[in-house]
């Protein structure tokens, strides 16, 4: 099909629309290892994780075999207020680039929380409501997650404590009103509100906090209330499976005019729009029905993947979750606070983690520098400010279209746009000012970090 008979946007109409989400471990031939409980050492029951998650929520955790789920009628009712989103086709970047390349984005960023994080969270919202709970806890980092909860937990009628990175929490005080618009509590992490955040404070005093340090807090304050669960916006393949709409969604729009991507390319903090996006791409690739290139990209300051080990690791600063086998940096592993990203997690899902290991996917890392050129460039061409996190994919989509460039080849390649960067303007003030920097870590200081890793062999 000729590029004049692409529009700029593509929608889908609402009898388009999925109605079950995608499980692309059902496909995986080689299945992520189990979670296993850090008391026993022993894989995660249903009935251990049911004490920290929703019991729907922690079996599909543990269904490595249902390759579709069906979407809860009230899911698919509350996705109307903000799904289709569009699928664009870059036109204006394309032109701005020279490249012969095709480029297309969707674009999550369409709803009040600004990212693809309210996708999952209403999902666990729903669940949490189903099973009669008060509330639910969680941690935040750069607030997306955080204020995704909030507005779902608003229109289940649930009570929701979020403990918000500190570092995030000093310099977005208009997100964490956000969150308590929408009736949520907000606690800077590490606090002294739990007995893990009064430990770490001891053994790291003046710490700007993690998201580790922060989901050790919030399922402390989970499993010592009753009537309270804890909720995990990343890593996790539940929230994989719930951001599977991102890629199902992409996938029936490209179909409808008979576009097949390249390359596929996103931003992977804890992997979950990442893998929402790949996985039923993903799913041709491992049934061998088609072939793509996966590529995940990550800050050069946190490069779980590209520099981490491939093993058993806490998925907290406190040790009180179950153990991943992940690509990990370790769980002491404290990312520098001048990153402006949320993409500040020492691991990555099990699912990504075992597809990269087989090969099935590539990952890179960039300096926020050379990010914050690519988000000015589209931002400029393009008209929507993007989240730092999502820039990061911008960036690695615009130099696959720059080597398309250099070979004449006219490769089709789809980026995740995850969110709006409206929160981020101390960062944007920073690289307008030139006072951007990007601290990259040493090898020294990640072996330091790998060396406290559980002795598990997996
Ligand atoms: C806009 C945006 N994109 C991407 C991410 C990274 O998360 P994940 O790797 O789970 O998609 C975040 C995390 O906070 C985010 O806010």
């Amino acid at each position: 099909m000729s590029n004049e008979k692409i529009p700029y946007k593509i929608y889908l109409e609402e009898n388009e629309l999925p109605k079950q989400w995608y499980n692309v471990r059902a496909d995986m031939k080689k299945k992520p290892a189990p979670l296993l409980n850090p008391a026993t050492g022993k894989p995660c029951t249903l009935e251990d994780l049911s004490h920290v998650f929703c019991t729907e929520l922690a079996k599909q955790e543990l269904d490595e075999n249902t390759p579709y789920v069906d979407i809860p009628q009230e899911i698919q009712d509350f996705y109307k207020m903000f799904r289709p989103s569009p699928l664009v086709r870059a036109y204006f970047l394309e032109k701005k680039l020279g490249t012969p390349a095709k480029i297309y984005y969707k674009f999550e960023g369409n709803n009040t929380s600004g990212s693809h994080k309210l996708n999952s969270a209403i999902a666990q919202a729903y669940y949490a409501k189903k099973q009669g709970l008060k509330g639910v806890t969680t941690e935040t980092g750069a607030g997306q997650w955080g204020t995704a909860l909030s507005m779902a937990c608003a229109y289940f009628d649930l009570d929701c404590n979020v403990y918000m990175v500190k570092v995030s929490y000093e310099q977005k005080p208009f997100r964490r009103e956000v969150m308590r618009t929408y009736g949520a509590n907000v606690t800077p992490s590490p606090s002294t509100t739990t007995e893990i955040g009064k430990k770490i404070l001891e053994e790291f005093p003046g710490t700007n906090g993690s998201l580790g340090c922060a989901i050790s807090e919030a399922v402390e304050a989970a499993t010592t209330k009753e009537g309270y669960r804890y909720v995990l916006g990343s890593v996790l393949a539940q929230v994989l499976l719930h951001q599977s709409i991102i890629g199902l969604e992409a996938k029936a729009a490209m179909d409808k005019y008979n576009i097949k991507p390249d390359i596929i390319i996103g931003c992977a903090g804890g992997g979950s729009n990442l893998g929402g996006l790949i996985s039923p791409f993903m799913g041709e690739k491992l049934r061998g029905e088609a072939d793509y290139r996966f590529i995940a990209v990550e800050p050069a300051s946190c490069p779980s993947l590209t520099r981490g080990t491939y093993a058993y690791d806490f998925c907290d600063t406190g040790k009180v979750c179950p153990l991943q086998k992940m690509y990990t940096l370790g769980s002491g592993f404290m990312p520098s606070p001048n990153h402006a990203g949320g993409l500040r997690y020492h691991g990555m899902s099990a699912t990504l983690s075992e597809l990269y290991d087989q090969g099935l996917m590539e990952a890179t890392s960039v300096e926020q520098t050379a990010v914050f050129e690519a988000a000015e460039m589209f931002a400029r061409v393009e008209g929507i400010l993007p989240a730092p996190e999502s820039s990061h994919a911008i960036r690695v989509a615009i130099d696959e279209a720059l080597k398309c460039k250099e070979t004449g080849e006219e490769k089709t390649i789809l980026f995740g746009l995850t969110g709006t960067g409206y929160f981020d303007m101390y960062a944007y003030g920073a690289y307008n000012d030139g006072k951007m920097s990007d601290y990259i870590p040493t090898d020294e200081e990640i072996a330091k970090s790998i060396a406290n890793l559980p002795k598990i062999e997996g």
